[in-house]
């Protein structure tokens, strides 16, 4: 079969690529959850297991996208359902393709909520807001921004103006131009901030903290948290690595870019839990966890030190910058399928997805004040009603069952004989061993993932 081309265009190199897909996978989830998940489950044990999972899952997974999305050169929908009417299977795949591009727009509706806040941080950071600011200060004002539906909206739609705007560009003047100028900036910002805390802060507490290796604290929930977390941080399950896939020229080596990609995202994560906590740790804070970490306890600590309020401006405009790169390419699948079944115009398609994320976006707004109330999932208790069962059905149900689908496609549906032609530069051991773990090990991981995520295990 002669080779597809993509109507959106390419990366113009494999250092563009790189760098995208570096930008989808370095999130909100880098900068706090992978710390003080460590922190909680044994340190320098957690970080072990999460390597090892990453290796045996997340890279292996990724690789599975990117090959997939490459060879079929289309929107996952459509590239699902090329690809598996020419492996002479059923066209219903496309299915995988379809609850992506929509947990891609719900998660895109709360993301951009969030990143919200991170931008009104970063206004508070710089209007010297925190200067010597209490616990109950730093609490309220933290309360009274996400009770204020009115002020959410306005970041919110703020945010989601700079998603579309990127999106509507398309491949080659929007998601890598942006990829281009933020994923330095990014890079620059995390050492900044690394260096501001060893300089200031109190880096060997949080050198131990993230690696001290107490192997007595890790239990089995431990493991599949690190294994859950190996495959959310590199943003799979719902066709991001699968629609910049299709976009790779053919001749790049997907499973080196992929192994570079989850090395730079995990450098990320250890660098800025390293900033983080060094901070936290040297005003006698405690390092807590979730949201509260970086929105309640970080600014306190920035509060008080000498050149606080210009880092800590840096430390948020670190944050946007990991969210945008990351939201952009929660709506490109939905927006490539419309341009190739609806024959939009890319900025139409753009401009009406991002109001449909938008709209759904007030939903998690309220949840936070008029709309909320609390209920039991998987044995822990969720306070932001409505916004919490959005993340649920998406990132713990359709996100893992996504992944799961992903490998079996590259593993059991697709010809080996296409997956060899895609992985070119993988021969021999590599490639057995990658096939191997495809066909076996990650399914099993990601139905345990599953079956944590909803309660059972
Ligand atoms: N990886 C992102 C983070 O670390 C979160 C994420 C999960 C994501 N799935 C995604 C981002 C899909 C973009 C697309 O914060």
């Amino acid at each position: 079969m002669s080779k597809r081309i993509s109507i959106h265009g390419q990366w113009s190199s494999r250092l563009m690529f790189i760098l995208a897909a570096t930008g989808a996978a370095i999130g909100l989830g880098n900068i706090w959850k992978f710390p003080y998940l460590a922190g909680e489950n044994g340190g320098g044990a957690f970080v072990l297991v999460y390597l090892l999972c990453l290796a045996l899952i997340g890279i292996p997974i990724m690789m599975a996208e990117v090959l997939i999305g490459r060879r079929g050169r289309q929107s996952p929908v459509n590239t699902l359902h090329s690809l598996s009417v020419e492996a002479g299977a059923s066209g219903s795949w496309r299915l995988v393709g379809w609850a992506g591009m929509l947990a891609g727009l719900v998660i895109l509706s709360y993301y951009s909520v969030i990143a919200g806040w991170t931008l009104a941080y970063l206004m508070r950071m710089l209007s010297g807001t925190f200067v010597r600011v209490t616990a109950e200060g730093s609490g309220s004002i933290f309360a009274q921004l996400v009770t204020d539906p009115e002020r959410l909206l306005a970041w919110h739609t703020i945010f989601m103006v700079m998603t579309i705007k990127v999106v509507s560009r398309g491949v080659t003047n929007g998601l890598e131009k942006a990829a281009k100028i933020l994923m330095p900036m990014l890079f620059f910002l995390v050492l900044v901030l690394v260096a501001y805390a060893t300089r200031n802060g109190d880096f060997a507490q949080a050198f131990n903290y993230l690696f001290y290796t107490d192997f007595s604290k890790l239990t089995p929930t431990g493991v599949l948290t690190a294994m859950g977390h190996a495959f959310f941080t590199l943003s799979l399950g719902m066709g991001a690595m699968l629609v910049y896939g299709s976009y790779l020229p053919s001749g790049v080596s997907i499973a080196q870019t992929s192994i570079l990609v989850g090395l730079l995202d995990t450098l990320v994560a250890l660098l800025g839990g390293l900033a983080t906590f060094s901070i936290v740790f040297a005003n006698g804070l405690a390092a807590g966890e979730g949201p509260g970490l970086i929105f309640q306890t970080l600014p306190i600590a920035f509060g008080q030190m000498p050149g606080g309020m210009f880092f800590g401006a840096l430390f948020f405009l670190l944050l946007v910058f990991a969210a945008w790169t990351s939201a952009i390419v929660l709506i490109e699948p939905l927006v490539a399928w419309l341009i190739e079944n609806r024959e939009m115009e890319r900025i139409r398609a753009a401009i009406w997805t991002g109001m449909v994320a938008w709209l759904l976006g007030i939903v998690t707004i309220l949840s936070f004040s008029h709309w909320s109330f609390s209920f039991h999932f998987g044995g822990v208790l969720k306070r932001h009603g409505l916004f919490d069962v959005l993340d649920i059905v998406t990132s713990s149900i359709i996100l893992p069952l996504g992944g799961l689908c992903m490998a079996l496609f590259a593993g059991w549906v697709m010809a080996r004989d296409s997956v060899v032609d895609e992985l070119g530069g993988l021969a021999g051991v590599g490639f057995k061993l990658w096939y191997f773990i495809i066909r076996f090990i990650t399914p099993a991981a990601m139905l345990l993932i599953f079956l944590r995520a909803i309660g059972v295990l």
